[in-house]
């Protein structure tokens, strides 16, 4: 029965909207006739794809935009911030200091510092954002998603940014008692947020933002971590540093001047990074005008593959499952005859050793041995990293990337894996809104072609003649 009602309505639908085929049939007619003198646009000619192109697959060779903010050179293992060398950044810097250079184009000076430090530890006390994150069963959510859904939410609450929070919180508590959506009060945005829009963006508003991702992504990520872990989130301690606040915040104790200064360089090493996927997915969606939170949601979930910032999680899995330095051998051969990516090695650009992996596999060698279960991982790296650079560094130029160290890392510092891709983004954060407040100086939407390969003159056949 509900088959034969189906069939009529369809068909009644069809007998009413013929006049509307028609009308798409004479416009297919004149399109057609307007423009039959047009010669086939080249993209549909045949091109020696993918020897002969100056893009290749995976938009490599491709320059999306110029940009001061960041360089890579790939074939000296350089990294460069704003002109800064990563080496001396990681010395000298902090990533408060250079989540400021990145952003502003220049270090700060002491009372623009201490302002701009002010406003980070301001902003990283999210009481609303974290209530309405517990709302939610984030323990039952892939972490990254529950970092996106925190990035919505954190919108959300700049949306209501003018109303009085005790009313931003009795509205959203009262969605979340004992009614159905339905029943609820329309909470939907007033006005749609184009702030990209407004050409002051970049100057004020945008910054603000900007300092807003920064500072809460962290506060995000270490509640993530506490819930998953069936904890309580904890509150920023407005007398810790970014980088010890967010191991405070995650593991609950207050980390030692050495485990703070390791976690800061991995935050200053994560920061930029040219116009890798996550960069450029972000960018793709502010060069629509779309906003700087939906722009960072993107970031996120390009940052989340294992080809990209989930490889240090897939890393920790790689080095548990060899399980043991006589294992590595046998284990290496099997990946090479079975043609195994290995986590952690290879980059797009560099060809030599990536310069955030010699820092980060000095740290990791240097916080290792507090834990024994660490520390056989830390020794397989290390033989794994010799078997790899001497077969596929010698021939493919294949090395250590920023991911085969950081998560021991991480895990020394006891950070759960899962939550590595995270941490990434927490630092990441800085380098993708410094690149959008610099793109939209000379926004021009991002509208790449692909070559097609497919066919034409096609005859539409009605689905029971197919
Ligand atoms: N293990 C084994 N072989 C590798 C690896 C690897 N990790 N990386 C590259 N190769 C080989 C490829 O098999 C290929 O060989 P071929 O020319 O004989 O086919 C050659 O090196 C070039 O590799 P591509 O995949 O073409 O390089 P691409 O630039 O497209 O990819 C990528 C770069 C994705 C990082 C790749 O090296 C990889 O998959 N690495 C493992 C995942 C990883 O660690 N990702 C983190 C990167 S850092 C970051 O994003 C933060």
């Amino acid at each position: 029965m509900p088959n034969r009602d189906l069939k009529t309505k369809s068909r009644s639908l069809h007998l009413s909207t013929q006049k509307i085929t028609g009308m798409v049939l004479s416009a297919k007619e004149k399109a057609y006739k307007e423009t039959s003198s047009e010669p086939e646009p080249e993209f549909t000619k045949k091109l020696d794809w993918p020897i002969q192109c100056t893009v290749g697959p995976g938009l490599e060779g491709a320059i999306a935009c110029e940009s001061e903010t960041g360089y890579v050179n790939g074939a000296k293992g350089l990294l460069i911030y704003r002109g800064y060398d990563i080496f001396d950044l990681c010395a000298y810097s902090s990533f408060e200091e250079v989540a400021y250079l990145l952003l502003h184009g220049r270090l700060p000076r002491q009372e623009e510092f201490n302002k701009f430090t002010k406003k980070i530890s301001e902003y990283q006390s999210l009481i609303e954002v974290k209530r309405l994150l517990m709302s939610f069963p984030v323990e039952e959510l892939n972490p990254m998603a529950a970092l996106r859904l925190g990035v919505n939410l954190m919108r959300q609450k700049q949306i209501y940014r003018e109303k009085d929070d005790a009313e931003f919180i009795s509205d959203v508590i009262a969605t979340d008692e004992d009614s159905i959506p339905m029943e609820t009060k329309p909470m939907g945005e007033k006005r749609p947020i184009y702030e990209f829009v407004d050409k002051q963006f970049a100057r004020s508003e945008g910054i603000d933002s900007c300092y807003h991702l920064i500072a809460e992504l962290a506060t995000i990520t270490a509640s993530i971590s506490r819930l998953r872990s069936g904890h309580l989130p904890l509150e920023p301690d407005p007398s810790l540093s970014h980088a010890a606040n967010l191991l405070y915040m995650i593991t609950g104790k207050r980390p030692t001047p050495v485990e703070e200064r390791i976690m800061d360089i991995c935050l200053i090493l994560h920061a930029d990074h040219g116009m890798n996927a996550s960069t450029f997915a972000t960018l793709v969606v502010a060069s629509t005008l779309s906003d700087i939170y939906f722009s960072v949601g993107a970031g996120i979930a390009a940052l989340n593959g294992p080809l990209h910032g989930g490889a240090n999680e897939q890393v920790i899995r790689m080095l548990k499952e060899i399980a043991d330095t006589e294992n590595l051998k046998l284990w290496y051969e099997n990946a090479l005859k079975n043609k195994k990516r290995i986590m952690g090695f290879g980059h797009r650009v560099y060809k030599a050793y990536d310069p955030r992996a010699r820092i980060l596999g000095s740290l990791a060698k240097l916080i290792a041995h507090k834990n024994p279960e660490i520390e056989n991982l830390f020794r397989i790296s290390q033989l794994l990293e010799k078997e790899v650079i001497s077969t596929l560094g010698k021939v493919k130029k294949v090395f250590p990337n920023v991911d085969f160290f950081s998560g021991i890392i991480y895990s020394a510092l006891g950070i759960e894996p899962e939550m590595f891709p995270l941490i990434f983004a927490v630092s990441r954060v800085a380098g993708w809104t410094a690149r959008v407040l610099e793109y939209l100086k000379h926004n021009r939407i991002f509208r790449p072609r692909s070559i097609y390969i497919g066919p034409f003159n096609q005859q539409y056949v009605p689905m029971e003649k197919r």
